[in-house]
């Protein structure tokens, strides 16, 4: 971020309703939306189609340095493309969910879409949801966010998210692979899933959507003294 822009920040493990929330918030304040998971969900999917060992540090680094992430905004949400070619649907399949955890946790992955994320927070004000964006990548951001949820609430909106892709799974499938993401999302060495100190914790469970956007507007304006 620069001096003149303002950040909101939120992380939280996978299905605190992040993306929704951050979404409606970026909307009703008129800044932009950042969904820096779509970034690694986007060097997952062109390495899995490129065959590229989940292992393989140097030609997964090369890969996401050489590639140009875009969002657009429709009528639905927001799209996602690299190199000009639209994969918003191709991020979110099984396979890239259950990769994307190994190749997000290489530094030099992580290096490159940082440096993307920020040189965004440098031109406007962003409301950015993931894992690391309170603690790396906006650590001077206005107001940083870390939302929570009991993991059955989590993997019952999961359960929703894929009905609505045309994919059946149940609750406990669900808890176990959320479980299992959560694990290597905090245990990772580079930029581990956390809450920082001067983050707050909003816990979800229990809140509609529109609550959790009305909290964090209010969090905001209470940040900015309005
Ligand atoms: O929020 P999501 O489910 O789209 O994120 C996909 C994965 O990307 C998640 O398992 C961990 C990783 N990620 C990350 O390491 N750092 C971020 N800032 C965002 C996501």
């Amino acid at each position: 971020m620069s001096s003149s822009t303002k950040i909101i920040a939120i992380d939280g493990p996978a299905g605190s309703g992040k993306s929704t929330t951050a979404r409606k918030v970026a909307d009703k304040l008129g800044f932009i939306f950042l969904d820096t998971g779509a970034m690694y969900r986007a060097v997952t999917f062109l390495a899995l189609e490129k065959k590229i060992p989940l292992s393989d540090s140097e030609a997964l680094q090369n890969l996401a340095a050489s590639m140009q992430i875009e969002f657009s905004d429709d009528s639905e949400g927001q799209r996602v493309s690299v190199n000009s070619r639209d994969i918003t649907s191709q991020i979110r399949t099984t396979e890239v969910t259950a990769a994307v955890s190994e190749v997000s946790a290489h530094a030099g992955v992580r290096r490159h879409m940082v440096a993307k994320q920020m040189e965004m927070g440098e031109k406007y004000d962003i409301v950015a949801e993931g894992r690391d964006t309170t603690s790396v990548v906006f650590p001077d951001a206005t107001l940083k966010v870390y939302l929570v949820a009991s993991i059955e609430e989590r993997a019952k909106r999961r359960v929703i998210d894929f009905q609505r892709m045309g994919k059946i799974t149940t609750v406990q499938e669900q808890i176990k692979a959320i479980q299992e993401r959560d694990d290597y999302d905090s245990g990772r060495e580079h930029s581990p899933l956390k809450m920082t100190d001067d983050s707050i914790q909003v816990d979800t469970t229990k809140l509609t959507i529109e609550g959790q956007v009305n909290k964090i507007i209010e969090l905001f304006k209470e940040k900015i003294g309005e």
